[in-house]
């Protein structure tokens, strides 16, 4: 198989582009600086500049890019940069897929886009929320459309949190709890979508070569309150962790991104459970035993 891949530099991609090398397939990565390679081919996501000849032969184009939403302040600015480095090379790539029969293109998405949903169970079928990251979402989901109207499979990978050692989330959630430092955020009854980072991988490379299509939850079977993460996350690491901060400290802290950690969604993994995907990890206990170093 042959795969394009963008956005892969970070926590996500690396693992994905390793995992198909090691198994032999050809992954050509689209770089916004100066190739080092020659798997590697020059980009400018923004203004769309690219050799179109990297898209000869590709089975799937795996688009992955987007600034970090988690532990950066939402300014004006930071909320037009989260909103334009995923729009802008998602509207390039699948207008390439259009252009050149690419036959597949996973695009990132993410959980965010219920926006804040209590209790209720949600599933791919549900609609957005109202919140900045739902409306991002929503756009960033419809900047595909060239794709679909040319029949391309398109798949919105709907990530929840991401649970492993190499990305910043349980790293830093792991380093607070060990330090004595964890607690729950604001009431704690808001719902998590967590997933192990293993099976993140696995869901994507199955959605690679199994005929899913539209909206899919990459979302562990069994989503947890916050107070129930962050005292299984205390248990696995054999730390109390009965502090709670409370909502306004966290607002006064990352300003509208407090909506994210004090707001919850109980989304629930539906496509990727009717398509037959085997979860590694169904449970977080099972996952912080396999995730933390
Ligand atoms: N990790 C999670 O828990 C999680 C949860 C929900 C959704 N997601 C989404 O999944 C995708 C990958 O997540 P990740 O955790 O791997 O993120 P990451 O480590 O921050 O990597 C994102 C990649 O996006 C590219 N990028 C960064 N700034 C950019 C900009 N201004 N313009 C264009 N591209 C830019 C970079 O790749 P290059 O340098 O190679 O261009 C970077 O490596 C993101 O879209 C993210 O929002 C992740």
């Amino acid at each position: 198989m042959k795969v394009v891949a963008a956005g892969v530099s970070g926590f996500l991609g690396t693992r994905l582009t390793n995992a198909l090398t090691e198994a032999g397939h050809t992954v050509v990565r689209l770089v916004r600086s100066e190739p080092t390679g020659p798997h590697e081919s020059l980009w400018n996501p923004h203004s769309g500049d690219l050799d179109s000849s990297v898209f000869d032969g590709a089975d799937a184009v795996v688009n992955l890019c987007g600034a970090p939403t988690a532990f950066h302040r939402w300014t004006q600015d930071y909320k037009h940069l989260l909103l334009t480095s995923r729009v802008n090379p998602t509207r390039v790539l699948a207008a390439e897929c259009a252009r050149l029969g690419v036959p597949v293109l996973l695009n990132a998405s993410a959980v965010g886009y219920y926006g804040a949903r209590g209790t209720e169970i949600v599933t791919e079928h549900t609609g957005p929320g109202d919140s900045f990251l739902a409306d991002l979402c929503v756009q960033w989901e419809a900047a595909t459309a060239a794709a679909e109207a040319a029949d391309v499979r398109v798949v919105h990978l709907r990530t929840g949190l991401v649970l492993g050692m190499d990305g910043d989330l349980l790293k830093i959630m792991s380093l607070l709890t060990r330090l004595w430092a964890g607690a729950r955020l604001g009431s704690g009854e808001q719902y998590y979508p967590w997933i192990s980072a293993t099976d993140h991988l696995a869901a994507m490379l199955f959605l690679l070569t199994h005929p899913v299509h539209g909206p899919a939850n990459l979302t562990a079977p069994y989503p947890v309150t916050n107070a129930e993460f962050t005292k299984e996350l205390g248990r696995a690491l054999h730390r109390p962790t009965p502090w709670v901060v409370p909502e306004f400290a966290i607002r006064a802290l990352v300003g509208e991104f407090a909506d994210e950690l004090v707001d919850g969604r109980r989304a629930v993994p539906a496509a990727l459970h009717d398509a037959g995907f085997q979860f590694a990890h169904r449970t977080l206990p099972e996952a912080l035993a396999a995730e933390l170093r």
